[in-house]
């Protein structure tokens, strides 16, 4: 599977368009429920500054907004997702609260321990050197800094695997069909989601790269999870 940073930066570029549309449809809108559940885990270490990786549209990041006196820095690799993020800001009147910038999560640009909070929602399974990117998210945490991942699973129970089978290789193939500039792009992330360890396999490479009270919970049947883990 080719996790390159530049065919990852073009196949997001690619899909910019439709991306949020597409990920109400697929997700059946549950997704903005699990971004809501990061700002409700967030508002408990009353951050002051945030780091949302792999930012896209800036859900996230708008989400996080509603934390009082928070900043967020909202990063990714595709431009042409920065571009919706940031019209999605400036609608919203967040500029003040929310800067984006260009830049790859696995090289940051950042000091050390600058960030209270480090979120990441369906980023860390295109990274091409998972350690490495999960490194970079504890360097620039702070002593105690929280991590919040929010990534793709599969269910574990077996009918519940077959049903999720049967949805991502018929129901999805089918409306990225008619509705994507990229239907090659969604194989891609349907194949990267299946592929990609999740749960305990996760949280064992959390605890290798350093972090520690590393948590997880399946959400929609075990469709997507969220991971907290301290540095
Ligand atoms: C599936 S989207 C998720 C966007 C948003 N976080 C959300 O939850 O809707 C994945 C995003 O990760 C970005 N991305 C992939 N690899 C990256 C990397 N190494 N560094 C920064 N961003 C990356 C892509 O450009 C894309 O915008």
């Amino acid at each position: 599977m080719n996790k390159n940073k530049n065919h990852i930066r073009k196949m997001f570029d690619s899909i910019s368009d439709e991306y949020d549309f597409l990920n109400n449809v697929i997700t059946i809108g549950q997704h903005l429920k699990w971004k809501s559940e990061i700002v409700e885990i967030a508002k408990s270490v009353n951050p002051k500054l945030i780091l949302d990786l792999a930012t896209g549209t800036s859900d996230i990041a708008i989400n996080l907004s509603q934390i009082k006196n928070c900043k967020i820095i909202g990063v990714d690799i595709s431009n042409d997702m920065l571009s919706k993020a940031q019209k999605k800001i400036d609608k919203k009147n967040l500029s003040e609260i929310i800067s984006l910038k260009t830049g790859d999560a696995q090289n940051l640009k950042f000091n050390d321990n600058k960030f209270d909070i480090v979120t990441i929602g369906y980023g860390i399974r295109n990274f091409e050197q998972l350690e490495a990117g999960l490194k970079e998210s504890h360097r620039v945490l702070k002593d105690d800094g929280l991590l919040i991942i929010l990534e793709t699973s599969v269910p574990s129970n077996k009918f519940l695997k077959f049903l999720y089978n049967i949805y991502t290789l018929t129901f999805i193939p089918v409306i990225t069909r008619l509705f994507s500039n990229n239907p090659a792009a969604y194989n891609y992330l349907e194949k990267s989601a299946k592929e990609f360890p999740y749960g305990k396999n996760l949280k064992n490479i959390l605890l290798k790269v350093g972090f520690s009270e590393v948590e997880f919970k399946p959400k929609m049947l075990g469709a997507s999870t969220i991971y907290t883990s301290k540095k």
